[in-house]
């Protein structure tokens, strides 16, 4: 990456962010990218709010010094516990503009919730999260915002990133964890026709998902919703659109091994890859 290049930053606690970069790529392919998967300090779901948000903090600070002016943040857990704290305190220091900050920071949450009560019949929407995640209620007081009369209905399944990060997705293991928390949120509502997948790590899961749930429900990966709101914005911000380098060049970092990061990320990535360490 030469140092004028200015990449659209990638950011998730681990592999997951790739599922969406994945669609990203390929809706806007000119873009260059560069990918930083936090997994030495995976995962992200079960730690406090404080911690999130310095981790965060700490990738997206390293993504700025890397030239990006736009980052998105993969990850739905740092989108709940992080970004709020990250636009509204740290972004006037780190990038400062003479109208407000001049590099920006976006999340997948809103994104998901200004769309996904077009999915849904029957008004009863699951969300399946990190335990962070659904602690933070951020899909219940967004989703209120854009679709007041929709039911939400939550369930964490602490589980389901570990399974991902080591490659259990397909194990029998994940099966177990799998059925377990389709039936959880089930019970919660007969009427949830509409199944979001609100962690960047569990469409690795799908399969698994769509044999465990009833075969008429419809389950939302963010991949397609995110690059989608992503390729909106940049025209609605043609600013920021000019900023960003468009020769299609991508860059992937890990804070843990690359080697392990390479043999996993292509599942994810869908084509092979070749990382680079970070030290954070
Ligand atoms: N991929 C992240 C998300 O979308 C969570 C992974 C983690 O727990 O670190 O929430």
């Amino acid at each position: 990456m030469t140092v004028s290049s200015q990449p659209i930053g990638v950011f998730d606690s681990g592999y997951g962010g790739l599922t969406v970069l994945r669609e990203i790529v390929q809706k806007l392919p000119q873009y260059d990218y560069i990918y930083l998967g936090d997994n030495a300090r995976t995962p992200y779901g079960t730690r406090s709010f404080d911690t999130v948000y310095q981790y965060t903090l700490e990738c997206v600070q390293h993504l700025f010094d890397r030239g990006c002016q736009l980052v998105i943040l993969a990850c739905n857990t740092a989108s709940a516990k992080a970004l709020r704290n990250i636009q509204q305190l740290d972004l006037p220091t780190l990038a400062p503009g003479l109208d407000g900050p001049d590099r920006r920071v976006l999340g997948v949450i809103r994104p998901t919730t200004e769309v996904i009560g077009t999915y849904s019949k029957t008004g009863n929407v699951g969300v399946l999260a990190t335990r962070g995640t659904v602690t933070s209620e951020s899909y219940l007081v967004e989703i209120e915002k854009f679709f007041p009369d929709l039911h939400v209905f939550q369930e964490a399944c602490p589980m389901w990133v570990p399974l991902v990060e080591n490659g259990e997705y397909d194990s029998p293991g994940a099966d177990y964890f799998v059925n377990q928390h389709i039936e959880r949120l089930l019970a919660q509502a007969p009427g949830i026709d509409t199944i979001l997948l609100a962690c960047t790590h569990y469409p690795l899961l799908l399969d698994k998902i769509k044999q465990y749930a009833p075969p008429s429900t419809t389950i939302l990966s963010q991949g397609g919703i995110v690059s989608n709101s992503l390729a909106d914005y940049l025209v609605r911000h043609p600013e920021i659109d000019a900023k960003c380098s468009k020769h299609g060049h991508r860059t992937f970092l890990t804070t843990d091994s690359t080697e392990d990061f390479d043999r996993q990320a292509t599942v994810f990535y869908g084509e092979a890859i070749q990382s680079i360490h970070l030290a954070l």
